[in-house]
């Protein structure tokens, strides 16, 4: 559905995009993952035509998004980074002028609305002027509103940015709602668990680069598995809990400053098995705190970067 070869986009002597080429098929959702400035944003705008490439191409249910600009903004919707309601209105009127704006009778767009309404569970406030609403509630309002006219693509930059958990578990079910309903999703995101829970296959840019792609658990698997982690009581059974955990062929690294208690970590292969295993020599052992730490998106980042120099 989507087809992007070969991008780059300048803005004055920043390279915004450095030849960005990525596949969505339609019915998926492809995570576009990146640090800031790395070119999420700018590769949205292109795609839903706000911005022209200075080279490559890029296709949306095979009509190219400069020669065919106004048929491919009939298939996509985009929810920017920043919430685009007008302030002064209810929720109900700006889905009904975003109905209206988009060429939707009077009629459809009313029982558009309701639709919506219904599966965004935006019905508590409809008549409720969005200046007044929270964050996250904007933000489905938001969503809903590139949702009237039904896209077949549908552009999330950041849908969750600055959401609180509950928010944005509601955000992660709509995406999920989307993808039952076979429309394709390109968001962008800041957070790797964000990707993990949507994406069929995820795309990392740095510097308007794809540094990596993959389905998660190919990414997961290039930046090594979790590491296991276990607070120790006392400083002085730091030295004793490495050699029992060398013992069984667990290598453990210590960390710690003089006096703070010190964290034992141990690269968890096999996931909570190794988990359990170290907790096995631990026995007897007085701890703080256990548990299994997923890479964060720093850490996949910076092993993605180190992987890609090393196969150049
Ligand atoms: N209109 C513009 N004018 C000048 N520079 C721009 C413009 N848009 C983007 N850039 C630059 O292009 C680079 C990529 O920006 P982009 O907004 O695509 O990043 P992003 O990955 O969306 O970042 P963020 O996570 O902060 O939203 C940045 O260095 C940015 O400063
Ligand atoms: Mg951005």
């Amino acid at each position: 559905m989507i087809e992007v070869d070969g991008l780059v986009k300048t803005f004055g002597g920043v390279r915004a995009l450095d030849g960005v080429s990525l596949s969505v098929p339609g019915g998926t959702v492809l995570g576009l993952l990146g640090p800031n400035g790395s070119g999420k944003t700018t590769t949205v705008s292109v795609l839903s035509t706000l911005v022209r490439p200075d080279a490559g191409h890029a296709t949306i249910g095979g009509h190219d998004v400069v020669d065919e600009a106004e048929r491919v903004r009939e298939l996509v919707s985009l929810t920017g980074q920043y919430a685009s309601l007008d302030q002064a209105l209810t929720v109900r009127e700006n889905l009904t002028m975003f109905g209206r704006l988009t060429g939707l009778r009077r009629r459809d767009t009313a029982a558009q609305v309701d639709h919506l309404a219904d599966t965004y569970d935006l019905g508590e406030f409809l008549d409720r002027r969005v200046g007044a609403l929270s964050g996250g509630m904007r933000r489905r309002v938001d969503i809903a509103c590139a949702l009237v006219t039904r896209p077949q693509v549908l552009f999330l930059d950041e849908p969750t940015t600055g959401l609180d958990p509950r928010s944005r578990q509601a955000v992660w079910a709509a995406v999920r709602g989307l993808r039952a309903e076979g429309i394709t999703v390109l968001l962008t995101t800041q957070y790797l668990e964000e990707a993990d829970q949507l994406a069929d296959r995820i795309v990392m840019l740095g510097s308007g680069r794809v540094l990596a792609e993959g389905t998660p658990g190919e990414l997961k698997a290039r930046t090594g598995a979790a590491v296991c982690e276990v607070t120790l009581a006392a400083p002085s059974d730091s030295e004793r809990v490495v050699a029992a955990l060398a013992a069984c062929d667990l290598q453990a690294s210590v960390d710690g400053a003089a006096g703070a208690h010190p964290v034992v970590r141990v690269p968890a292969a096999d996931g909570a098995d190794t988990l359990r295993r170290v907790l096995d020599v631990l026995a007897g052992v007085e701890f703080i705190d256990a548990g299994l730490r997923q890479p964060s998106l720093d850490e996949v980042f910076l092993s993605l970067t180190d992987t890609t120099r090393a196969d150049a």
